[in-house]
């Protein structure tokens, strides 16, 4: 099965955006989340310290965001054995988890649990991982998130090898018969959105390219127009 509609005109917002709020200003989180509010999702980056070395936020923030906006919560964990907390996040507003394939011994328990309480589940991989390691959970998942640059920090150059990853997972899931979304995190911008949109992506995450110093809005604005 092809995916015509990811690259026809006349629905542009067959790709869907998701800012990372890694890049907002957190004194002002409720109007950065209005900003973005003609977003599709709202990507919240969770950071331990040990699975990535940096530490972001974690469950309170969360909680702030769910309750300041309407937004689907995509929260992509970046935090070593994730299973301890998959309640914890879906209790504080998750609508979305997502799990890294390196961070846990059992990836289908995980994924599992996500499911059984009632979340859109989520796999993701490091740039660094083969592709294959998470070919045996794909029929299980809801979504599918290539990381285009080492997780961990915004702002980072996207790795062009990410654009053939995309590609073969779109046919991998396409032999499933699966609609599980392409979500694309890391380096997005403009002058690439098109091109992974074409490769089969169907979430962009982008933090530092929507959260810029004319707003979120405006940010947004510039990645749709770049997928028309
Ligand atoms: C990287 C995070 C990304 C990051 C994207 O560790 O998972 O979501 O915030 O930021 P940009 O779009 O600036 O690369
Ligand atoms: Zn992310």
């Amino acid at each position: 099965m092809s995916v015509p509609a990811q690259s026809d005109p006349i629905l542009p917002h067959a790709v869907k955006l998701a800012p990372s709020i890694l890049s907002c200003d957190f004194a002002r989180l409720g109007e950065e989340l209005q900003a973005i509010a003609g977003a599709d999702y709202a990507h919240v980056d969770v950071m331990d310290g040990t699975f990535v070395p940096n530490i972001s936020f974690g469950l309170p923030i969360l909680a702030a965001a769910r309750r300041a906006s309407s937004l689907f919560m995509d929260v992509h964990l970046m935090i070593e054995r994730p299973e301890r907390y998959l309640r914890d996040f879906a209790e504080a507003g998750a609508d979305g988890i997502t799990v890294h394939v390196e961070a846990t011994q059992h990836i289908h328990r995980a994924v599992q649990s996500i499911r059984e309480l009632g979340k859109r589940a989520g796999v993701t991989l490091n740039p660094g991982t083969p592709l294959e390691a998470v070919r045996p959970v794909l029929a299980d998942v809801d979504l599918v998130l290539v990381m285009s640059v080492n997780p961990g920090f915004g702002g980072q150059k996207f790795l062009p090898a990410s654009l053939d990853r995309v590609r073969t997972l779109r046919r991998w899931l396409d032999e499933l018969g699966s609609s599980a979304e392409i979500e694309v995190d890391g380096g997005v911008t403009p002058a690439n959105a098109r091109a992974l949109a074409d490769a089969g992506a169907t979430v962009l995450v982008a933090g530092s390219a929507v959260f810029g110093p004319d707003g979120g809005a405006a940010g947004l604005q510039r990645l749709r127009a770049a997928l028309v």
